[in-house]
Parts: C-alpha cells; sequence; structure tokens
C-alpha cells in the first residue's frame, strides 16, 4: 500500500475525523443490514485503544444539499452503539457551532458521530471552505470509506490535503483482497460476471478479459453475447444495440487469452413471476415469446468444473433473476459451489457489488467466501482499474508528507 495506515499514527489525544460508509439499507428508520456497521468495529476500537478521539464523518442518501430529517444519521445511534460496543455521541451538524461543541468536549477513547456531510452542498462539490470547516473540527483524517472511495467529495478527498492522512482498517482489509484477486492472483483466475446490462459494465468487462483466464457470463447480459453471435434469444432481455461492443470484447478476451464462458442452455419462461413455468432450451435458440431467466444445468455443470481448475474466483452479479425462486438455482449452485472449494482451501473467492451481495446471501454462502467487500459502486469503479479518487487523495497525501 502506498499511503499510510492509522496504525503508523500516534493517535494519543487525538481528534480523528474518520470517514466511513453508513450508508446502510434502512426501512422506516430499521437498519436491514448492519455489515457496513460491522466490519468497522476493528477500525474503531484500534482508534479508542490508541487513545483518540473520534468524529464520525459519513453521508446516507442523496439528500443534494438539502437538511432533509429523513435523512438524519441520528437513527443509527442505537445499531452503532450496539454493534461497537461503546457509546456514541451525536452532533446535529458535520460543521459550525453544534459540531464544534462535540467536539471539544470528546475525552480520549471517545466517540461522536457528525450528521449526514450531504446535508451540504459544500461536500459533494468538494468545496475548499466546506473542506476547511470540517478540517477545523479535527488533528487527523482517516478514511475507511472504501464504499465511496469513488467519489472525489470533500470527506473522501478534500480533507487528505489539509491534514495528516491515514487509510482505516477496513480500506486496508478491502484494498488488500481486491489486490489478491485481479492484481496479484492465484491463477487460473477465474470471473464470473452477470447482471442485466453490458452498457453499464463495458468498461469492467473491458479490463477484467486482459487480467483474468476465464469470464464466466451470466444474468440478461450473457444474451446481449449470444445475439452479438448470431444466437437466437427469444424475447429475453438483450442490448441488441450493443452488438459491436460485444463481438469487441470477445476479440480482446481472445488477444488476451481470455475464454469466455457463456450459457449453453437455460431455463426460460414467458413471464417473469415466482414460480412461473418454465423449461431448458439451448442459450442460442430461445423459442420466441420465451425469456431466459436463469442458466441451466449444463451451464452449471461447466461452470463447477471451471471453479474446480480455478484458484481464484472474483464474483459479480448474478446469473438470473435470483429474487424469484426458483430462478436462483444457476447463482446458488454456482455459490455453493465456490464456496465449497474455498472451504476446502483450494479457492479464493472475492465478491462485491451491490445486488452480488444480496444474491450471495440468498445462497447463504456469505461465511463461506473468501472475501465480500463493502462496496457497490466503488468496487466497479475498481473493477474497471480505476484508481479511486480518495485513494489516490491517500497516496498523494503519503507522497507529500
Ligand atoms: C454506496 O452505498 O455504494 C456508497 O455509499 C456510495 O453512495 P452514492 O452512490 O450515493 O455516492
Amino acid at each position: 500500500m502506498n499511503f499510510k495506515s492509522i496504525r503508523d499514527m500516534d493517535l494519543q489525544g487525538q481528534k480523528v475525523l474518520l470517514r466511513v460508509d453508513l450508508n446502510v439499507p434502512a426501512q422506516r428508520s430499521q437498519v436491514m443490514d448492519t455489515t457496513r456497521i460491522d466490519r468497522l468495529k476493528p477500525t474503531i476500537d484500534h482508534l479508542r485503544d490508541a487513545g483518540a478521539r473520534v468524529l464520525i464523518l459519513s453521508h446516507f442518501g442523496r439528500p443534494e444539499g438539502e437538511q432533509n430529517p429523513a435523512m438524519s444519521l441520528a437513527f443509527l445511534l442505537p445499531t452503532l452503539e450496539e454493534c461497537w460496543g461503546c457509546e456514541v455521541r451525536f452532533a446535529q451538524d458535520c460543521i459550525g457551532p453544534k459540531a464544534e461543541k462535540v467536539a471539544s468536549s470528546l475525552q480520549d477513547g471517545e466517540v461522536a458521530l457528525l450528521e449526514n456531510l450531504r446535508f451540504h452542498k459544500g461536500e459533494k462539490a468538494n468545496d475548499p471552505d466546506f473542506v476547511m470547516q470540517l478540517a477545523a473540527l479535527g488533528d487527523v483524517y482517516a478514511n475507511d470509506a472504501f464504499s465511496a472511495a469513488h467519489r472525489a467529495h470533500a470527506s473522501t478527498e478534500g480533507l487528505a490535503n489539509q491534514l495528516p492522512a491515514a487509510a482505516g482498517l477496513l480500506m486496508e482489509q478491502e484494498l488488500n483482497a481486491l489486490d489478491a484477486a485481479l492484481e496479484h492472483p492465484k491463477k487460473p483466475v477465474t470471473a464470473i460476471v452477470g447482471g442485466s446490462k453490458i452498457s453499464t459494465k463495458l468498461n469492467v468487462l473491458n479490463n477484467i478479459v486482459k487480467k483474468v483466464d476465464y469470464l464466466i457470463l451470466g444474468g440478461a447480459m450473457a444474451n446481449t453475447f449470444i445475439f452479438a453471435q448470431g444466437g437466437n434469444v427469444g424475447s429475453s432481455l438483450c442490448e441488441t444495440d450493443m452488438k459491436n461492443e460485444a463481438l469487441k470484447i470477445m476479440e480482446t478476451a481472445r488477444e488476451h487469452d481470455c475464454k469466455i464462458v457463456l450459457p449453453i442452455d437455460s431455463v426460460v419462461s414467458e413471464e417473469l413471476k415466482l414460480n412461473a413455468p418454465s423449461e431448458v432450451v439451448s442459450s442460442s435458440d430461445i423459442p420466441d415469446g420465451k425469456m431466459a431467466i436463469d442458466i441451466g444445468p449444463q451451464t452449471i455443470a461447466a461452470v463447477e468444473d471451471i471453479l474446480e481448475k480455478s484458484k481464484t474466483l472474483l464474483w459479480n452479479g448474478p446469473m438470473g433473476v435470483f429474487e424469484l425462486k426458483p430462478f436462483d438455482k444457476g447463482t446458488n449452485a454456482l455459490a455453493e459451489k465456490a464456496a465449497a472449494l474455498t472451504k476446502a482451501g483450494t479457492l479464493s473467492s472475492i465478491a462485491g457489488g451491490g445486488d452480488t451481495i444480496s444474491a450471495l446471501e440468498n445462497a447463504n454462502v456469505c461465511e463461506d467466501f473468501t472475501y465480500i467487500s463493502t462496496a457497490g459502486g466503488a468496487f466497479l469503479e475498481w473493477l474497471k482499474g480505476k484508481t479511486l479518487p480518495g485513494i489516490a487523495a491517500l497516496e498523494n497525501a503519503a507522497k507529500a508528507a
């Protein structure tokens, strides 16, 4: 890593502005999944043990610079206290007198949460005045929000230029795991990429075909590739206008010795609903009026064979409409296989991205994967091979120090 870690710093009595990502799934002020909060505990423990005074910075939702009570962070306090096992105080603003009052009254080892950064337009705009107002609250900046590192905002980028800056423990863990999967992996490396559109993952696909040995494509995006090769995909979701892009990706894959694996057989149905009547047909000969909603048994077996000979797996996106049973079968079968091989010690399995985590949770395998990233959009940006602004800012800060 080319940046400092909070482990390298003497933090006794220091006010640490800790950027985290508390943009957690919530319904009616109830946290639906505490993964992002749980994963921050080692950082919180480290800072408290080191005698730091911890000021937590986060966004929640997209309030677009308006004070929106529905997006206040206050509802998180009981969950934070339970998950982190410590008292968490609250400041009703992230800058100005309210934030200063809480910051100046914190004692060594204490933690306070500051209100949603995005209540101020300066956060998204990375406005220098807003950055200075945040910086005035602390002595040190720590970034533990890998999942927000694709945003060049005041708290993810600007602050790193104003205060001594370091990465938190979750940030380090995420980057180490992802680096081991794509930059320095044990070969053969297989990527499973699913989801509905190649248009949203075009740059991801273009980057990873240069790095992996096998690229397994599933979900509706596979239909576009099958269509591009002259197959009939019936009424399946398919981006016909992306035909040339699909062919180009296949060409790049050939140039880099990456084998693209498309579904051989598909589970098809006339309608997209729970337990809809279905049949298995050839993926390149889907009858008109029917659509592919999952991969079929021959495809599952073929991918399982590839997983058996792989040493590293990178997974993003489901293989079918896993939200509707029984069309989660393909995703579940591959997830279970990957989990079993990981448990047996022959495969290192890394997954990330929004609906990927829900799909793997549905398959009940999250515990057995080597690493599951907390990031959604940032994971995809990273898969494109880009240096994320939040990471670049930490690297630049280390160079300048
Ligand atoms: C996420 O949930 O992926 C991050 O918190 C980023 O959120 P954003 O897309 O609103 O910037």
